[in-house]
């Protein structure tokens, strides 16, 4: 078992550059099956999540060459399976961007459904939806999803509910239909434009991606393209909290100051002082933070993926705050954890009320997921004391090296590892 020990108390200070965007890397790194030659996939973040799409690539036939840091070979042009089995894709929630993207090529494809998830109820209906209207059958059974289409053929996709994942899925199956495939009520993530631009660089005809009605042309081929991932907008935001809850003064390199406006906005009400570049800020702190109300919206509202992390911010500010959960209903287990640490919130359903400490302690705690593991990186290092944080390998399944950035940055930080017989950390439950 793998776990954070930090000494709290330090200002970070210095330069940070910014990883390439998990959420974007797990859904184009399985849009390269669809072409028709190797592709070479640049700006890849190294965590788990990407680890596990590698290895399932592999597994399907997929010949995998890294030639350089964070750069990615990938020819699909042998890939002989179109199965993803339970014992992979239960790893990793996005495994179900698998489906669409063998789909699309195929016809046809079989996934487990994703693990185990701690944010409440996790449905795919949605992406279900889409893969029917472009004429595939489903089937669910012994936790199989079994995807299969005489043809695919454009259609009119109209999500009930915004959904990152069935928008994406929708993109990967419908770019080879015949026709022309209209998706409404889309959601407008900049991962989701990030793929619609990698697509678009294989031959693929796609338009209004970034806003809620995207139109696909199918094509009948896609070509080898060279595509870099878009930087990390939740890695950013989370560094440029981490900064403020310590009194910092950091800059924070290769970030896209557009995909940052609610974070930026929402912390300059806080007390937060940023300066934007072309293509990388300045965040510092000086003086005390104020209370703050942050709702978690679909984008372009505050990312749900950044509630835990202001969260923790905000037990260090003056004043009660009200954070609302806009997103999933469960995003709020890491509550307890913080309390341990001394802060004073109270959840009742989707809101949580913080009243500002200014202060927190440092304890022994558990990453419950990946945000709230970030979460509990900011109480450590804003907090007087030690904080021991176990069940990383949350956080490393989307955080690119987060103990190394934070210690050039000054942090008292250390991954220390303890033998434990039942510890796999690409083994574990799946989650956001
Ligand atoms: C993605 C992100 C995750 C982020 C989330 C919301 C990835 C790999 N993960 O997750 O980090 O927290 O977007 O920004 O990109 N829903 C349905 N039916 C469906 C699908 C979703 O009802 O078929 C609901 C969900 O329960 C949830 C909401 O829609 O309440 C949004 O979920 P969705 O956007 O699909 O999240 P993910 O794509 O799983």
């Amino acid at each position: 078992m793998d776990k954070f020990i930090i000494k709290g108390g330090r200002r970070l200070t210095g330069e940070v550059t910014i990883s390439g965007a998990k959420n974007a890397a797990v859904a184009i790194l399985p849009a390269v099956i669809l072409s028709d030659e190797p592709c070479i996939i640049e700006n890849v973040p190294s965590i788990s999540d990407v680890n596990i799409s590698l290895r399932i690539l592999e597994e399907m036939g997929a010949v995998v060459e890294s030639p350089a840091n964070n750069v990615y070979r990938i020819d699909p042009t042998h890939i002989d399976k179109y199965c993803v089995p339970y014992e992979t894709a239960r790893k990793m929630r996005a495994s179900y961007y698998f489906l669409g993207a063998l789909l699309g090529k195929f016809n046809k494809a079989r996934v487990s459904m994703p693990g185990g998830c701690p944010l409440g109820d996790r449905p795919i209906d949605q992406h279900l939806k889409a893969f029917s209207a472009l004429g595939a059958e489903y089937t669910l059974s012994q936790g199989m999803i079994d995807l299969k289409a005489d043809s695919l053929k454009g259609s009119q996709i109209f999500f009930d509910v915004v959904s990152v994942g069935a928008t994406m899925n929708a993109l990967l199956a419908s770019v080879k239909a015949s026709g022309l495939t209209v998706i409404e009520n889309a959601a407008k993530e900049p991962h989701i434009v990030d793929l619609a631009n990698f697509l678009n660089s294989m031959g693929a005809n796609i338009m209004g991606a970034g806003t809620d009605v995207i139109k696909v042309r199918g094509v009948e081929h896609l070509h080898g393209a060279n595509y870099a991932v878009i930087p990390d907008q939740i890695e950013a935001g989370t560094f440029m909290i981490a900064a403020a809850a310590t009194q910092g003064d950091v800059i924070i390199k290769n970030i896209i100051p557009k995909h940052l406006e609610s974070i930026t906005k929402k912390l300059e009400k806080i007390g937060v002082n940023i300066e934007l570049y072309d293509d990388s800020l300045r965040v510092w702190t000086e003086g005390p933070l104020v209370k703050a109300n942050v709702k978690t919206t679909p984008h372009p509202g505050f990312p749900t993926d950044m509630q835990p992390q202001i969260a923790a911010l905000l037990t260090l500010a003056e004043g009660t705050s009200i954070v609302t959960e806009g997103v999933w209903e469960q995003r709020f287990r890491y509550v307890d954890e913080l309390r341990r640490m001394g802060a004073d919130i109270t959840v009742n359903g989707k809101v949580a009320l913080i009243e500002g400490t200014g202060k927190l302690m440092g304890a022994p705690v558990k990453a419950c997921d990946l945000r709230a593991g970030a979460a509990l990186i900011i109480a450590g290092l804003a907090a007087q004391g030690i904080t021991e944080i176990e069940d990383i390998y949350h956080i490393e399944r989307g955080y690119d090296c987060m103990e190394g950035k934070l210690k050039e940055l000054g942090a008292d930080i250390e991954k220390v590892s303890i033998p434990d017989k039942l510890d796999d950390k690409n083994d574990k439950k799946a989650v956001v």
